[in-house]
């Protein structure tokens, strides 16, 4: 495989563990990081081995040796600091949520076309073969027509006006951090049921609760309702513990995905179990792989080596579907970002 040379942009907690994942990848190459402070970009570059480190975006972006960029700032600068890297040439693996809404995503997908970049939105569970695994057993109707999705991803921060998560300005709130995932295995699930790489719903309801300071969702449901009939409960937090699994129910059996996000962080074994009416024991289904965030570097790599226009695992048709949802979601929960007041 071809070497990537990757510009990480931005040093917070997930640049930290993609740099890692990057490191253990076949194909990656830590050629850059930029942070808004020099200093920053030096204990990072020092940390985890980068080669070179810039003391502003800009100056990444302006890297001849950086060939991707990896943008892990806090949502509301995804849109911005994606554009500019596409502007420059540079593909783009950006965090999730690609942006705020939907609006801003069609904004940065049209600027990365014009400028004939790779674009993906960073959900590494979709590189995973676990997920692989989960799509396949669906497709060939191991579970019979599956009908029913429960999908949650959730954990409990103290309250922080200042950090990201608690901050309206920041972008905070449960559902662009975290409910995104269950919305997009949704998504995928019931793609999968009719041969497709996803589907978007027919139908989206929602509630949740709103922190009276924040004014960010900390807990929310929704539930998604599918034209093959599939319907999807998904539920997120920041503020409680919640088991972040997800169960597939279907006419012969069910799926149950106990750790369908963040599987084998640092390469290991992963299980999945399927219940079957009458087995005395589920049938377990061991998955081994090497660490999440170095195949979500290869995926990658590999996808622009074969000069595709997409990461299959992540299409940019497949994000646009998940941001409309989250924006639907969103709404039913009254959760409107300052940038989008006008
Ligand atoms: N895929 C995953 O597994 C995963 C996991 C966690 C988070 N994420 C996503 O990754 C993104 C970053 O999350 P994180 O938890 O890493 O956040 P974080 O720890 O707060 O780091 C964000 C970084 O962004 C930069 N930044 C630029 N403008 C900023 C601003 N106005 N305020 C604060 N930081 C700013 C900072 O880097 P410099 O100071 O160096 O400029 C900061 O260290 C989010 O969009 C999140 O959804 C993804």
């Amino acid at each position: 495989m071809t070497d990537l040379r990757w510009g990480i942009l931005g040093t917070g907690r997930i640049a930290g563990i993609f740099s890692r994942g990057v490191l253990a990848s076949q194909t990656g190459r830590l050629a850059a990081v930029g942070s808004r402070a020099q200093a920053t970009a030096d204990r990072f570059a020092r940390e985890y081995r980068v080669a070179r480190a810039h003391g502003s975006y800009e100056a990444l972006l302006a890297d001849p040796g950086v060939q991707a960029v990896y943008v892990a700032t806090p949502h509301p600068h995804h849109a911005e600091w994606t554009m500019r890297a596409a502007q420059a040439g540079k593909h783009v693996l950006c965090e999730k949520p690609l942006t705020l809404n939907h609006a801003q995503a069609v904004t940065v997908v049209e600027a990365a076309r014009a400028a004939g970049v790779l674009l993906m939105e960073a959900f590494m569970y979709r590189c995973h073969p676990q997920t692989a695994r989960v799509v396949e057993l669906v497709k060939s109707d191991a579970l019979g027509r599956v009908g029913l999705v429960q999908a949650s991803f959730g954990f409990q921060r103290e309250f922080n006006p200042d950090a990201r998560l608690w901050n309206r300005a920041l972008g905070g709130g449960g559902i662009l951090d975290v409910g995104c995932y269950p919305v997009s295995f949704a998504r995928l699930i019931a793609g999968a049921a009719d041969g497709q790489p996803f589907a978007d719903p027919v139908s989206v309801a929602g509630t949740g609760y709103l922190h009276p300071q924040a004014g960010v969702d900390v807990y929310a449901a929704g539930t998604l309702k599918f034209a093959n009939g599939m319907v999807a409960q998904v539920a997120c937090s920041i503020g409680l513990v919640q088991d972040s699994s997800a169960r597939l129910y279907g006419s012969e059996g069910w799926l149950h995905v106990p750790v369908p996000w963040i599987s084998t962080r640092d390469g290991g074994t992963s299980s999945i179990f399927l219940h079957r009416p009458g087995a005395s024991a589920p049938e377990e289904i061991a998955i081994t792989a090497p660490p999440l965030y170095a195949l979500e570097a290869d995926a990658f790599a590999a996808a622009l080596a074969a000069g595709w226009r997409d990461v299959p695992q992540m299409t940019v048709a497949d994000t646009l579907g998940n941001m409309a949802v989250l924006d639907q979601w969103r709404s039913a929960v009254g959760l409107v970002y300052d940038l989008e007041r006008t």
